[in-house]
């Protein structure tokens, strides 16, 4: 099988960065960041300031860094964080939340990756010498586990509401906020003004090869920038990741919506073919989680299969499959996507 054959539906991650985005790398004004002096990463962090009405942001390498940066300048070792049990944070940054910055995560069942104001009310325990002090609480938007579904500006002002009613901060894990923005035709800002600090990913649906942002006050970012440092992740001449970052600011943001109606169209597809499911309430952005459990197969099984037919799709949990739509998957991919799904899901039955 040709390399180009295969269509990649297992994350955004996967974009590739454009020409424009490759030029401007090999173009970017240059200096020495930890001292401040890489005006092309200056610029990228202003962007990103201005844009989501925040007073400073801080470029880091990963969401993973991002998320820890940011827990560990919003909190203090033995202290606990209120996360949603799905969440990125505690499935798969190799427990870092605990192992790194020594805090204690609390987390908390949501049927579609947020919490109600009486579900964050539950989680928080009174301030007791037996528990540990609760500091932070996290939400995820996009949700990724939960199939990128979105916390409306609404939900995340209610849930700030309960956790400023605490004296508790709220971090959002947004490595797909600008998904959410666009979704609901809404601008960023709206979504970001609910919650103290945030981070958001370049290397995703934005399609830049490396790069993630931390957001807040000037105070909170001070902190962060020290906490990046302890973390390895002072970066010099970290233009060469920030330009392709200001081109994504720049362009990138409005055609996520592109991926967002590839993305209802796999689904609507999907959801048609005989034993295979999808809970179309999740198909917000550009995520389909599929329940092969009709199947009677093993999911790893549906996965090889697809994988043979030149679809990749990730496994990400039993019996769930997800497909993520990003920039390089065309309205064809989706069409051949389908054809093979539905080749490989009657083929599967058929010899069960
Ligand atoms: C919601 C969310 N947060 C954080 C991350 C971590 O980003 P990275 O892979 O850049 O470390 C991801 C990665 O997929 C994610 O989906």
């Amino acid at each position: 099988m040709q390399l180009k054959e295969v269509v990649d539906l297992r994350s955004d991650t996967v974009s590739l960065p454009t020409k424009e985005m490759l030029q401007a790398i090999q173009h970017a004004e240059l200096g020495d960041d930890v001292y401040g002096e890489d005006p092309t990463v200056n610029k990228l962090e202003q962007m990103a300031a201005e844009r989501t009405g925040k007073e400073a942001a801080l470029l880091v390498a990963s969401g993973t860094m991002a998320n820890l940066t940011s827990t560990m300048s919003n909190a203090k070792r033995g202290e606990l964080v209120i996360l949603e049990s799905q969440s990125h944070m505690y499935w798969y940054e190799a427990g870092g939340v605990s192992a790194i910055a020594g805090l204690l995560p609390w987390p908390v069942k949501t049927s579609y990756g947020v919490f109600s104001p009486e579900d964050l009310e539950a989680a928080i325990r009174p301030r007791n010498i037996h528990f540990p002090e609760p500091t932070l609480v996290c939400v995820e938007n996009t949700h990724n586990r939960h199939g990128g579904t979105i916390a409306t500006p609404k939900q995340l002002s209610e849930i700030g509401d309960v956790a400023q009613a605490h004296g508790l901060r709220v971090y959002m894990d947004g490595a797909r906020i600008f998904n959410a923005a666009v979704a609901l035709k809404t601008d960023v800002k709206e979504f970001t003004k609910h919650v103290d600090n945030f981070m958001f990913c370049l290397s995703k649906g934005l399609s830049c090869p490396i790069g993630s942002l931390v957001v807040g006050t000037q105070d909170f970012i001070e902190r962060a920038r020290r906490v990046r440092k302890v973390l390895g992740g002072g970066m010099r001449q970290a233009g060469v990741i920030a330009a392709p970052g200001i081109i994504a600011l720049e362009t990138m943001v409005n055609r996520l919506e592109e991926d967002h109606k590839n993305a209802k169209l796999l689904a609507e597809g999907i959801a048609k073919i005989e034993r295979l499911n999808v809970d179309m309430e999740r198909v917000q952005t550009n995520m389909i989680l599929v329940d092969t459990t009709p199947l009677g197969v093993t999911d790893s099984l549906f996965v090889s299969q697809l994988k043979e037919e030149g679809i990749l799709v990730s496994l990400v949990g039993k019996d769930k499959v997800r497909l993520v739509t990003h920039r390089g998957i065309e309205k064809e991919h989706i069409e051949r996507s389908l054809t093979a799904i539905a080749r490989v899901a009657s083929k599967l039955h058929r010899d069960n």
